[in-house]
């Protein structure tokens, strides 16, 4: 019996995650840490009272999700500048099954999406799993890794249904400039693609930066967040898509949106009841991150100001810290195991990220202030031996 293409031929663990496999969990610090219920922030303890309401007795679906849920979103969005009516807003389960949702609207077998790279490898694994393909264009490593705008022009054939954007993007934590963003939406005009924002990390801008907002309504555009991100709670499972694009095909969209989603009617019912008050504690829970991540972020900047051939790239937003080390034959790869069995300490290679040149890691900023002070300390240590 054979399986389908959608999951990968080989699936042996990488010499990475050998490694992991063989030491006790808690005998390293782990500086890739996403997850953000494991990292000590305060979640007031009534936050869930709402989850428990007597109305989620009763099944109403709706595809869309609830019209109250809805109205939250666009409420919270609507604070954050971004204006969207509930009308034009599907709840989904999670922001992965969002892309999907999208896939299936979009995408016949073997069709193709643009995708940033280097990037967080997600998008290539729900494209395979939707039986399409990622077609990469470049991020320039230069300040602000902006698009390579000649390239991706002439990335797009026949087959390409859309452009997707990551903004901020993980894990390089630049926005898109309001010129990249209408250059780029103007690609989508030209070559009649989907614009698809990946915006779960725009709640997170550090101090002068932020989400440029442009209008998208020529262009048919997705723009994606959720839970996970913006509270904190990927165990909540849920995120939603606000679309927009010119009347003629919105319908059309929105009904056959409806139609893939009335087909799994997978957003549970008490999260949509509680959503809106969840959401008040958006603002409570991105300061403890933003705090949490800038100081890090501090920490990590002073401790590698001195060793000249390690550079700590600037960001603008998000979770995420890039690390270049700057020494010719060091391999990320090799070096993220050293750094496991040598110091005890867990950091992402950069070619799980798909960076071609150099050697990057790639160091989770949400990890406990304590933890992440020793990893990079030791991180430092090792480095500087490297070096001598
Ligand atoms: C850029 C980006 N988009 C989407 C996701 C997936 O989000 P969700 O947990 O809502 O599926 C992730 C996960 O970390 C991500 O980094």
């Amino acid at each position: 019996m054979g399986f389908s293409s959608r999951t990968p031929d080989d699936l042996s663990p990488n010499p990475i995650t050998e490694v992991l496999g063989r030491l006790k969990s808690g005998s390293f610090l782990d500086l890739t840490v996403s997850n953000p219920t494991q990292c000590g922030f305060e979640y007031p303890k009534d936050l869930f009272q709402g989850l428990n309401s007597p109305q989620v007795m009763s099944y109403e679906p709706d595809p869309f999700g609830n019209m109250m849920a809805r109205e939250a979103v666009s409420g919270y969005l609507r604070d954050k500048g971004h204006r969207v009516g509930p009308s034009n807003l599907l709840l989904t389960a999670s922001t992965s099954e969002a892309y999907s949702y999208i896939f299936k609207l979009l995408g016949n077998p073997e069709d193709s999406f643009l995708v940033p790279a280097p990037g967080y490898p997600l998008l290539d694994h729900l494209l395979q799993l939707d039986s399409l393909e990622p077609l990469p264009y470049s991020l320039r490593a230069e300040p602000n890794w902006p698009v390579d705008l000649n390239e991706a022009k002439k990335l797009p054939r026949a087959n390409t249904k859309g452009l997707i954007v990551v903004n901020p993007q993980n894990p390089t934590g630049c926005f898109l400039s309001p010129n990249e963003q209408t250059a780029l939406l103007n690609l989508c005009l030209n070559r009649q693609l989907a614009y698809i924002s990946d915006e779960v990390f725009s709640d997170f801008p550090y101090p002068g930066h932020g989400l440029a907002m442009n209008p998208t309504s020529e262009v048919l555009s997705f723009r994606l967040g959720g839970l996970s991100k913006s509270l904190g709670l990927p165990q909540l499972k849920l995120s939603w898509i606000a679309i927009d694009g010119p009347k003629n095909l919105l319908s059309d969209c929105l009904e056959r949106l409806e139609l893939i989603a009335d087909t799994y009617l997978s957003v549970n019912t008490p999260v949509q009841l509680a959503l809106e008050e969840l959401l008040r504690f958006a603002p409570n829970f991105q300061k403890q991150v933003l705090e949490r991540v800038l100081r890090n972020r501090s920490v990590l900047e002073e401790s590698f100001k001195a060793l000249a051939e390690v550079k700590v790239w600037p960001a603008q937003g998000g979770w995420y810290a890039l690390v270049e080390v700057q020494k010719k034959g060091v391999r990320d790869d090799e070096l993220v195991i050293q750094l496991l069995e040598k110091q005890g300490v867990f950091v992402q290679p950069g070619g799980f990220y798909d960076f071609q040149s150099s050697c990057f890691l790639v160091l989770s900023l949400l990890a406990k202030s304590a933890d992440f002070i020793e990893g990079v300390r030791r991180i430092h240590d090792f480095l500087n031996e490297l070096k001598n």
